[in-house]
């Protein structure tokens, strides 16, 4: 078997920062003596991130120069494509108390020792620069942009390390990092693979364009996010259901891998959909699906402004390709699921729903039609929905 995958990761080095048994040791002898820092729940999730190579070729918290450039051209400080911050932003006391040379202690919320920053830099920002740049918009009414307004004036950079790859609480069996999932492409025989990015429940809008991308490669990478999404998306367990539903009865197993996304969502739209498929490219695929207003929220964003941003890239630079698709819908004329380029159907022939739309159902206890979502996921969501309702 080889370990080497089809796709070299972003940079050409998958990063590891997961700490040695020997650092593990040094850390721990040190950890009642270091400075430390609280990270929150997406802080958390990109140090884990960093530490498994999903955002290669960063290695730590993001220095000023690379911040900047990114900010503004959607590139590190050496040109590499880049197109969201990864910081760490903390308050003035808690940075004050902080010098640059220090190794800093990491904890989670919960107070628990989670990794160390080897802290090289400490910079003030410009949040409406980051939200207009980054999220194409000032508004705090933005999902996104409310985070960076929230958080802290104050960027701590550097290296970080892990301490410990913790099976997820919830999904251990579908835990599989870059390093792995490299390794299970290669095993597989897989030259080509789409990576799918997720935060909704699938539909059958989804299961089109996959089986769609499908047909040109040679496996699918399906990877829900189930990082820190806003409150009113549909919680992580319930969508792994459903997909672990859909694999079971509609889908040729042996050309799927079903893993989790650990990253948090930012709803940055266009800016995310590079982000997501560099993360992709980490874990190895070489396709990346884009379809209607990726990672949107609102209409903030045009519907294919996710699909244009690939454009502002030279071929190759990105070193993933898109894979583009057209809204999606049911078409009563033919009786497929089918987009505007395959169906000559009017606007009324055409069935679609929206996120918020479904959410309304699934609280009146209506389920989705079947044209939407395949039955057996439309009673998972109203199971869930009523046992939520009954907490
Ligand atoms: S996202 O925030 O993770 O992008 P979602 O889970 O809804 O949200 O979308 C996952 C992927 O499917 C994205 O690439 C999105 O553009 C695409 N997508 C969602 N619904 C449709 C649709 N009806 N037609 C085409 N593409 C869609």
């Amino acid at each position: 078997m080889s370990s080497i995958a089809s796709n070299p990761p972003h940079g050409g080095t998958l990063i590891n920062r997961i700490v040695s048994p020997e650092q593990h040791q040094d850390f721990l002898s040190k950890a009642e003596s270091l400075p430390r820092v609280t990270l929150d729940e997406r802080a958390f999730s990109d140090l884990v991130m960093i530490a498994i190579g999903g955002f290669s070729p960063i290695n730590g918290f993001m220095a000023q120069d690379d911040y900047n450039t990114v900010v503004t051209d959607m590139r590190m400080a050496d040109g590499t494509p880049w197109a969201v911050p990864v910081t760490l932003s903390v308050d003035e006391t808690t940075a004050n108390a902080l010098k640059e040379g220090d190794l800093v202690r990491l904890d989670d919320t919960t107070g628990r020792f989670v990794g160390v920053l080897e802290l090289t830099e400490k910079y003030t920002y410009d949040k409406v620069k980051e939200a207009t740049h980054v999220y194409r918009t000032d508004e705090d009414k933005h999902p996104g942009v409310k985070v960076v307004y929230d958080q802290g004036p104050i960027n701590l950079a550097g290296p970080v390390w892990l301490l410990e790859r913790d099976p997820h609480a919830l999904f251990p069996a579908y835990q599989i990092d870059p390093a792995a999932s490299r390794a299970m492409f290669a095993e597989k025989g897989w030259k080509t693979v789409v990576g799918f990015q997720t935060r909704n429940p699938i539909h059958r809008a989804h299961e089109y364009i996959q089986k769609c991308a499908l047909e040109i490669v040679d496996g699918l990478f399906l990877h829900p996010l189930v990082g820190a999404t806003k409150s009113d998306d549909i919680p992580a367990d319930v969508r792994m259901r459903c997909y672990e539903i859909m694999l079971e009865h509609y889908y040729p197993q042996d050309r799927v891998i079903l893993a989790i996304n650990p990253s948090a969502m930012r709803y940055a739209g266009p800016r995310e959909a590079i982000f997501h498929a560099l993360i992709r490219k980490n874990y190895g695929c070489t396709h990346f699906i884009v379809g209607r207003d990726h990672a949107g929220v609102g209409d903030y964003y045009g519907t294919y402004d996710a699909q244009y941003i690939f454009d502002e890239f030279q071929p190759g630079e990105l070193g993933i390709t898109p894979l583009k698709f057209e809204h999606a819908f049911y078409c009563t004329r033919t009786s497929t699921m089918a987009t505007s380029k395959t169906s000559p159907s009017s606007p009324e022939e055409r069935i679609h729903l929206s996120g918020t739309k479904v959410r309304e159902m699934l609280r009146r206890g209506e389920l989705p039609p079947p044209e939407f979502s395949r039955p057996e996921v439309a009673a998972e969501l109203i199971r869930a929905m009523r046992v939520a309702q009954a907490v």
